[in-house]
């Protein structure tokens, strides 16, 4: 059954859910969403320490995602005001141009092992390449779950680094499957420091996952008609320049570097959150990734394509999402979350994060050269100041309108407007 998102933005929280009873939702999943099923205490009292209660935020939905010719609506945890508007704002029109295409490079993640005071750094280098398949062995017998799974410790290199300390990386590729892996890879990593002290005649420094998971590169692309920038054909001509060139901007100043991949992590942490996923991992990854030519850059590419009259994206970032493991299965709002999402693989899910990501830096960098952040903002705030003071839904939008003309924006203000409306017609 499709589901019409027509005025989504204006119903009511139930009227809302009410509609997602369209989506082949398990039955629990539909009782953990008509009764917004809260993480039971006992279990957040598991998942961490010194706990003492739960903490809410807005869970809020992203309709109609099309991804490789499949929609999605992706859930979204989120505080921060025109976030969600935002993402379904681009994601409407990046449907409208024909979705977002991806590729998934790699899907490994990648454990260190550090040895320091190595006497012949080539020598133990040499040693340890020696013995890599008894070392992918071992590392897989320290795990054996995973290899059942059907993954496990696929490669191993080894890096050097002549310096004080004479410092030696043993770099190992783990097939997670559907796990982000970090316990996986840390005890594996674990299980390889005495045998590796050994082989090297060195002391291990630590064994431990690497969040700069570049064995596991997403790329999102996306190809948005002009006429969905402006209605005026010069205009639109003249703001997909200036998107170009914002994104130009973006490769070589940092300051603004980091608000313009600020506003791509915008989208990915919130569905990262709301899909129980490790978002501080995702984000380490990415930040990493923007600076790996040396200087922190933006993380998308825009450029325009006169021939089709489109304007181009493009976004890449290390994506080592999960769809089991961690949290995942512990709490009721996160298996609604995948179960909305048809409960996707882990490959999948990189591909909605890195998607969604570029949508949000297109509908950022719209607003910001063209009308500007504060008026998307100005226009959210005043629809909540609206029905904030009462607005029946006939009321909202001359209440937003006047509201928009007035110098203080308020509670008070919005009061009177709506008296006044009242009293005149
Ligand atoms: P607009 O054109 O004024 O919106 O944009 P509209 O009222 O004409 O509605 C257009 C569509 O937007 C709607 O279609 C919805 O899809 C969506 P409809 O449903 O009407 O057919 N939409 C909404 N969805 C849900 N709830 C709503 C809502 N309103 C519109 N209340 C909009 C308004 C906010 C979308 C636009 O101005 C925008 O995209 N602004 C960017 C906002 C943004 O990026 N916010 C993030 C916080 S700022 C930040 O942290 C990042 C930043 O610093 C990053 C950077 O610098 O690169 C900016």
């Amino acid at each position: 059954m499709t589901i019409n998102w027509t005025g989504f933005a204006k119903k009511t929280p139930e009227e809302r859910r009410e509609l997602l009873q369209g989506l082949p939702l398990s039955d629990q999943s539909s009782a953990i969403l008509q009764a917004d099923q809260q993480l039971p205490l006992a279990i957040a009292n598991q998942m961490a320490e010194h706990v003492l209660g739960r903490f809410s935020l807005p869970f809020s939905l992203v309709p109609d995602v099309l991804v490789d010719g499949q929609l999605y609506h992706l859930p979204f945890v989120t505080e921060e005001p025109s976030v969600v508007a935002a993402a379904s704002f681009a994601s409407k029109i990046i449907k409208r141009s024909g979705g977002f295409t991806t590729t998934i490079h790699q899907r490994q993640m990648i454990g260190q092992v550090i040895l320091y005071d190595v006497s012949d750094l080539e020598q133990a280098r040499q040693n340890i390449l020696a013995q890599k398949e008894d070392l992918l062995d071992l590392a897989n017998q320290a795990y054996p779950s995973i290899v059942k799974r059907g993954g496990g410790a696929r490669d191993l290199e080894v890096k050097t680094y002549q310096d004080q300390a004479n410092f030696l990386a043993v770099f190992v590729k783990v097939d997670t499957q559907e796990a982000m892996g970090a316990n996986m890879v840390n005890t594996m990593m674990e299980a390889l420091k005495f045998p590796l002290e050994q082989i090297s005649q060195a002391k291990s420094l630590m064994a431990i996952l690497s969040n700069y998971a570049t064995e596991s590169l997403v790329t999102a692309k996306c190809a948005i008609d002009l006429r969905f920038l402006s209605r005026d054909k010069k205009e639109a001509r003249h703001l997909a320049d200036k998107l170009v060139l914002a994104s130009q901007f973006a490769k070589i100043d940092p300051y603004r570097a980091s608000t313009h991949n600020k506003g791509i992590f915008n989208g990915i942490d919130a569905a990262s959150l709301a899909l129980g996923n490790d978002w501080r991992a995702i984000e380490a990854g990415g930040h990493a990734y923007a600076s790996r030519h040396g200087s922190y850059q933006g993380l998308t590419t825009w450029t325009y394509c006169p021939e089709k009259e489109q304007v181009l994206g493009e976004l890449t970032l290390p994506m080592p999402a999960a769809s089991k493991g961690g949290s995942i299965g512990l709490n009721p709002s996160v298996q609604l979350a995948h179960d909305i999402l048809g409960n996707p693989d882990a490959k999948t899910l990189a591909k909605l994060l890195v998607s969604i990501g570029l949508a949000q830096n297109f509908a950022a960098l719209k607003a910001l050269v063209s009308t500007g952040i504060q008026s998307g903002h100005m226009k959210l705030h005043a629809k909540s100041l609206a029905l904030l003071a009462g607005a029946e839904e006939h009321e909202t939008g001359p209440l937003v309108q006047a509201l928009l003309q007035e110098q203080h924006m308020n509670l008070a203000t919005a009061q009177k407007i709506l008296t006044d409306l009242r009293n005149n017609g």
